[in-house]
């Protein structure tokens, strides 16, 4: 067989291990052929390919980003359904390179994309990657435990400067529209404020909840607070509408830091690059057998798959009753409500 691997959408930890663990499973074990397809979707249509071998797949695991690089391509998405040529145009690169199989590394708008392909016909796994962890079907993706190690690390780094000064510390941290970063990341940082969309919040009980704190004692805070919070005119950074909202109510100086793209960047965490080896492999092992139209998932700590067609235009996000929330409010911590 002659699988091809892309990577598609934002870049995140281990796609380079999910990149080595197909391939080398499928060259070692299964005696396949394997290309590499560049830049995302766009690389289909443009044949823009390269043939991968053991020795292009090695000294990648701990490496970030993707050697086959990605984009946030959206031709496919919108125009696969309703348009005919385009369908075609892609049936035919497919066809033209050889391809028994597409392994698509993505979010969720590359697993829509794959289910896409999937309906016009093509042979599609998807392996779910990024460090938002909110693709629909598995309970985690790679990027996520790296992302949350980085942001945690932050968190740390800011309690001794914000305690020296005793100032409130707002840290913006990524997600997307879910809080599974702000969550995790807030709560391993040890976070007095964690904001999650999901949730939403009342500026006016974060406020509160900070002044309770310096009246108890604790003249600095920290708040963490996801992305897709977003701020009321939606044009600001949540991080920049919301420190400017406590420093004016509550008259103790805040700060704020956007963790931004170095949530994303560099090397993955040994937990991600196991658990993309793992999913890697058994994407193909679902190819060898056949089973197209599936993403690879973990339910627990075991790896299986579900059919891209519940995965497509789903979103997982985190739920009021997650037993960190629940656990965080026992211990005084404010999710703005
Ligand atoms: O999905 C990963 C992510 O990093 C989100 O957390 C963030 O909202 C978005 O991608 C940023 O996207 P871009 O790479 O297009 O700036």
């Amino acid at each position: 067989m002659k699988i091809g691997i892309l990577s598609s959408g934002g870049d995140c930890p281990g796609i380079n291990a999910t990149i080595r663990g197909v391939g080398k499973t499928a060259i070692m074990h299964y005696n396949m052929e394997v290309i590499g397809i560049h830049s995302g979707f766009s690389g289909i249509l443009n044949k823009d390919v390269e043939l991968l071998n053991e020795r292009s797949l090695s000294g990648i695991l701990n490496l970030g980003g993707t050697i086959l690089g990605t984009s946030r391509e959206k031709t496919f998405r919108n125009q696969i359904a309703a348009d005919e040529g385009q369908s075609s145009v892609i049936k035919r690169s497919y066809g033209e390179l050889g391809l028994d199989c597409i392994v698509c590394i993505g979010g969720n708008g590359t697993q829509k994309t794959a289910n896409l392909l999937s309906e016009i016909g093509l042979n599609v796994i998807g392996v779910p990657k990024t460090i938002d962890n909110d693709v629909w079907g598995t309970d985690i993706t790679f990027g996520f435990d790296t992302a949350v190690n980085i942001a945690a690390e932050a968190i740390d780094r800011l309690h001794s400067t914000a305690s020296s000064h005793k100032r409130v510390m707002v840290v913006e941290v990524m997600g997307h529209k879910a809080g599974w970063i702000a969550l995790y990341a807030g709560m391993a940082g040890g976070a007095d404020v964690i904001l999650l969309p999901e949730l939403g919040y009342d500026i006016n009980k974060v406020n509160a909840a900070i002044l309770d704190r310096a009246k108890r004692g604790k003249p600095y805070s920290i708040v963490v607070v996801a992305e897709g919070v977003g701020s009321p005119d939606k044009k600001r950074r949540p991080a920049d509408f919301i420190t400017k909202a406590i420093e004016e109510a509550t008259g103790i100086e805040t700060r704020e830091t956007v963790l931004g793209y170095t949530q994303r960047g560099g090397n993955p965490s040994p937990f991600d690059r196991n658990l993309a080896t793992r999913l890697g492999g058994h994407a193909t092992e679902l190819i060898a057998n056949k089973q197209f139209g599936r993403m690879v998932c973990m339910k627990g700590d075991n790896v299986s798959s579900i059919p891209l067609s519940e995965v497509a235009g789903r979103l997982k996000t985190v739920t009021p009753e997650h037993d960190l929330i629940i656990q965080g409010e026992r211990m005084g911590i404010t999710f703005g409500q």
